[in-house]
């Protein structure tokens, strides 16, 4: 592993762009930010503002951003409703980019068009953090999905991993799946036909990592270490009778666990609606809520490492 900090100054548009390497750095930053004192940490960003930007909804990741500069001992400005900017007025994602660009030191956007972060970054001189483009990607998400991963289970190399849901439209699972092509892991898809993955995707996986699918659950369960559960996206079928057909499909219940290993992870982005059942919430399966917890620390590595050239 390199020791150098190279992320200092540098976009986070695609994790595709991220190696093995990369990845356990910025890992291994997860763990020491972790152990600094508040007033350490509060060095890190002192005197630097991070400026945002949704043009979709967000809870976790704009406010993990936020709570992470603060820690940092920096500020957050930004947009999270479009409605009180002056994008109500029309003005361009280019030229917000622009303003924020000279109020910021970082900048963080979500959006709806998949490639918003790769142009947005071409257009600022601070560095890009993509929050999330449409239906493409959501790297920082990854990195917490896999950072989760490797310090409950110690590993991330040899596990069997299953997907279920929205595996078509849910940017959470693209990223997570190159992310994963940097391991040596079985993955299992679950989904609905028509909400399989992309088939342009799909080839691009099978090349490198052994992957399976399933219409159903029940079929695969007891061979998951991990079970990485998403919402169906109504947000982005161009036709809600489509969505109303799939909703509801999967329901992860205990019943599940009856047939699971006894130390099956499960995880979720979240927001979640009713594919989780609450009696899950308790049990020690789930991971999803220390999921959100590590997306703040992590959040608040990788802000040091943007920001600072050689953090810890
Ligand atoms: N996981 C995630 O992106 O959540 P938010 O939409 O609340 O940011």
């Amino acid at each position: 592993m390199f020791s150098k900090n190279h992320f200092f100054g540098k976009d986070i548009v695609s994790i595709r762009d991220f190696s093995r390497n990369d990845l356990e750095f910025i890992f291994d930053s997860t763990d020491k930010i972790q152990q600094l004192t508040p007033e350490e940490k509060s060095e890190l960003g002192k005197g630097r503002t991070l400026g945002y930007i949704f043009y979709e909804p967000s809870t976790r990741t704009r406010m993990s951003f936020e709570a992470a500069m603060a820690a940092l001992g920096g500020s957050s400005i930004g947009i999270f409703d479009s409605k009180f900017s002056a994008i109500e007025k029309g003005e361009s994602l280019a030229d917000t980019i622009r303003i924020i660009d000279l109020y910021s030191d970082v900048i963080v956007l979500r959006h709806a068009r998949d490639g918003s972060s790769r142009y947005a970054a071409e257009l600022s001189s601070n560095p890009i953090i993509n929050a999330g483009s449409g239906s493409e990607e959501h790297p920082t998400q990854a990195m917490l999905d896999l950072y989760t991963i490797f310090k409950e289970k110690g590993r991330i190399d040899n596990l069997t991993i299953g997907i279920v849901g929205d595996l078509k439209y849910g940017r959470t699972v693209y990223s997570l799946l190159y992310g994963l092509k940097n391991y040596h892991v079985n993955v299992h898809l679950i989904s609905p036909p028509s909400l399989a993955i992309r088939k342009e995707s799909i080839f691009e996986f099978e090349r490198i990592m052994n992957i399976n699918h399933y219409d159903y659950l029940d079929d695969i369960i007891p061979q998951l270490d991990v079970l990485y559960v998403t919402r169906i996206q109504k947000e982005r079928f161009p036709d809600t009778q489509e969505y109303e057909k799939v909703k509801g499909t999967y329901r992860i219940d205990e019943k599940i666990l009856d047939d699971a290993k006894i130390d099956l992870s499960i995880m979720h982005p979240l927001p979640r609606l009713d594919e989780i059942s609450h009696t899950i919430d308790n049990t020690k399966n789930a991971i999803y809520f220390k999921q959100a917890a590590y997306g703040k620390e992590l959040r608040s590595a990788l802000l040091a490492l943007i920001l600072n050239e050689d953090p810890f």
